[in-house]
């Protein structure tokens, strides 16, 4: 996809279609392209004023044009209130149009922005742009023998400004949304290979291609050398697989060597069958996705390294099989882990708490982490507590919480902080050992939580809940508030944000 910048009047662009956006209940919006063509505007005007087009959120309108201008079509999305007005919304009406771009068939399109007097920020408004085409227009189409089209339909888009005032800045934001999209559009594939394609082994050598494209320090722990790590809960939840399990380690050094360093642990479940708490078949359905986490992880480093941060990072991810066999861990077992506590397993399927620990253990003593974030699709209680339309978060650390906070505004990927209490602690008490790796039915995705928190020392942390956000299907999207994400399957979530929380952390620090 060949994305520019340009300033010239809209009437003496040629493209296959001109993206316009409209404000609800405001008459005189299309004025505003004070560039356009006196005769599209008037029929602009009429379709306005007999309220054919209301400019309501996600409206589309398709105008074709004859010879009043040289681009054959004109596509009026409606962005609801002027007030409402935020980057999520552009980048959801951008999608539709993109999508609705695909269904005709047409490989061009040009946006005019700094037409409508709205003050937004220009870096973000073309990175948003780029992002609704290219994460609205993702496909998963791998695994087809006939590949049913091109899904990356739009060859040619064109970012059109009023003047060259801001020209920087704009291809800047194209720049970042390119590599964003990018990032998120490789952790949907990832996350979207079937188990069988997409064991430990493999995401390993994903990590190393990332690693090797973009310069990134890696390690990669086979089972030898993580039991010689003593991570003895990561390793019971391997037990029952052929394949073995890996400990992905990245590093990217963008910062100075004083720098503070973000820890970044990603759940790698690769397909998480419940263990002898066997799941049943509905509730195993997409279970491959178990390990969006770690691929956001592995998106986000990619991402940070391709814009060049100045920041550390450091990524871990524990990647298993979760599965049933005769050497199966057991429900009743008491694990030990590498910080050395004792764990007892009460359910088998509440297995991401046990890599995590583990995992959470040895980030820090490989490095002096100063901020650390962990990402998991970790309980199916996040879905009944906060259903799909935002992460659960929880952590130790204010200043984290509200940098990712800060970080979810820009990415659209929405988090709710969920409280750590220190009562809830005694759910997860064991009579037998030091822990229970569940803590009851009552705030589920609390006591992970909680559970985690015994595995980070004093490091400043925070847990995000993803659960209920990685994985889409039909019936979600019927209601979900992001026509970027795709219908089905793996959405991406995390990646942006991630990069984002590094890029605050650039510019903090
Ligand atoms: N991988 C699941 C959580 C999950 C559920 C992810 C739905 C995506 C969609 C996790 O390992 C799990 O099974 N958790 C259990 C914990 C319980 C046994 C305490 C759950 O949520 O049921
Ligand atoms: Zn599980
Ligand atoms: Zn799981």
């Amino acid at each position: 996809m060949n994305i520019k910048v340009a300033s010239e009047p809209i009437k003496d662009f040629k493209s296959q279609a001109l993206v316009l956006t409209v404000f609800e209940e405001e008459k005189d919006s299309i004025d505003k392209y004070t560039t356009l063509d006196e005769n599209l505007s008037k029929k602009l005007n009429r379709l306005i004023e007999s309220k054919e087009v209301s400019g309501k959120y996600k409206e589309f309108t398709i105008l074709h044009t004859s010879d009043e201008l040289l681009v054959d079509r004109v596509i009026i999305m409606g962005v609801g209130k002027r007030k409402d007005f935020t980057l999520d919304k552009l980048r959801a009406v951008v999608s539709i149009a993109s999508r609705n771009a695909r269904r005709m068939n047409l490989h061009s399109m040009v946006i005019p922005v700094g037409f409508q007097g709205i003050t937004i920020d220009a870096e973000q408004c073309s990175t948003a742009i780029v992002e609704g085409v290219m994460l609205g227009l993702y496909r998963f189409q791998k695994h087809k023998s006939k590949k049913a089209e091109d899904f990356m339909v739009i060859k040619d888009l064109t970012i059109l400004l009023k003047d060259d005032t801001y020209r920087e800045k704009f291809e800047g934001g194209i720049k970042k949304g390119i590599a964003l999209s990018n990032s998120t559009n490789f952790t949907r594939d990832v996350v979207n290979e079937p188990a069988n394609f997409m064991t430990p082994e493999m995401f390993a050598s994903e990590a190393e291609k990332v690693a090797k494209e973009n310069g990134l320090i890696i390690k990669v722990l086979n089972k030898d050398e993580i039991e010689k790590e003593n991570m003895h809960a990561f390793l019971a939840v391997n037990k029952g697989s052929i394949n073995p399990p890996r400990l992905v380690v990245l590093e990217y050094n963008g910062g100075e060597p004083t720098d503070k360093v973000l820890g970044l642990v990603g759940k790698g479940v690769t397909f998480d069958a419940g263990g002898l708490s066997l799941k049943p078949s509905d509730a195993m359905f997409r279970m491959h996705c178990d390990m969006a986490g770690a691929g956001a992880v592995l998106g986000a480093m990619e991402a940070i390294a391709k814009q060049k941060l100045k920041v550390n990072v450091v990524g871990v991810m524990p990647l298993t099989e979760n599965l049933v066999d005769a050497t199966s861990y057991k429900v009743g077992d008491v694990i030990g882990s590498r910080e050395g506590k004792t764990i007892e397993v009460l359910n088998t399927d509440a297995e991401g708490r046990l890599i995590l620990a583990d995992a959470l253990s040895y980030i820090r003593s490989y490095k002096k982490i100063d901020y650390l974030i962990d990402i998991a699709t970790l309980t199916g209680a996040i879905v009944i507590a906060l259903g799909h339309f935002c992460s659960g978060m929880m952590g130790t650390d204010e200043t984290l919480i509200n940098t990712i906070k800060e970080a979810a505004d820009v990415s659209g990927e929405r988090v709710w902080q969920l409280p750590l209490f220190e009562e809830y602690k005694s759910q997860i008490k064991s009579d037998i050992a030091d822990l229970e790796n569940v803590g009851g039915r009552p705030a589920g995705s609390i006591t992970a939580g909680m559970f985690l928190k015994e595995f980070v020392g004093d490091v400043p942390w925070v847990h995000l809940d993803i659960a209920a956000t990685a994985i889409m299907d039909e019936s979600i999207m019927a209601y979900a508030k992001d026509p970027f994400l795709p219908k089905e399957g793996a959405t991406g979530v995390g990646t942006r944000l991630l990069y984002y929380v590094a890029e605050l952390l650039a510019k903090k620090y």
